[in-house]
């Protein structure tokens, strides 16, 4: 199948097989390609939570309207930006690039400054808004990926953020819940994959200039 097909063939699932669970060397490289989501400057200033644990996700249930979606699901996975993104932050990253691309830090005064300018340049509120579009990037890439590995999805924000932080305690770790997926397998029941998608005309959608 084209990647057109498989984007096609993929819908916001509804109703999950419980009883399907993604095999584990598919997992592994569906979470793979978030790794390889961009992101701004390349901070990547988010984290991502596989939730697998039944107790927890029927808790998380709950703060999410109560959607099936994320107990029958074969995993639920909580996008969560970072909110302490500052110097320290910004210096581990430099000195990620030098070992991994065996440069010198010198090398990287430029950019670095350059970051740190754009990190102190913001208030606590608009760095945290960053992190949540960055994490919608690692969704937009984990939707692509799911549908290339044969596997459903459905990106959701219909949960309380508050709720997920206190449940996964997120706050402690520096983090906030940006926008959740289920993965796993769509029931075949779910009358919505059958519906046909509705999208914006391309001449609504494009503006060519
Ligand atoms: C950021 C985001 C949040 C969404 N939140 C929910 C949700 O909470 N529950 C749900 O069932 N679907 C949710 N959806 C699915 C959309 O309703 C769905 O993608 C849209 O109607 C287009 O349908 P399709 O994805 O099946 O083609 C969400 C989609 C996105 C991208």
């Amino acid at each position: 199948m084209s990647l057109i097909e498989k984007l096609s063939w993929r819908y916001a699932t509804k109703k999950f097989d419980a009883n399907k669970k993604i095999a584990a060397d598919t997992l592994e490289q569906l979470l793979a390609t978030v790794r390889l989501a961009p992101s701004s400057l390349g901070l990547h200033h988010y984290k991502v939570i596989v939730v697998e644990n039944p107790e927890v996700r029927e808790k998380l249930k709950a703060a999410a309207y109560g959607q099936s979606q994320i107990t029958d699901a074969s995993q639920l996975i909580v996008f969560a930006a970072e909110t302490n993104l500052d110097e320290a932050y910004v210096k581990k990253y430099v000195d990620e690039i030098v070992r991994v691309r065996q440069i010198s830090h010198e090398s990287l005064e430029g950019y670095k400054g350059m970051m740190l300018g754009s990190v102190n340049g913001q208030t606590t509120e608009q760095k945290t808004a960053w992190a949540h579009k960055q994490a919608y990037i690692g969704l937009g890439v984990l939707v692509s990926a799911a549908a290339d590995l044969d596997i459903d999805i459905c990106p959701m924000e219909g949960f309380s953020a508050p709720q997920f932080d206190e449940i996964l305690g997120l706050t402690e770790k520096g983090l906030t819940a940006s926008v959740i997926a289920t993965i796993g397998y769509r029931s075949a029941d779910d009358v919505t994959a059958t519906f046909a998608k509705v999208r914006k005309p391309a001449e609504e959608l494009f503006i060519h200039v």
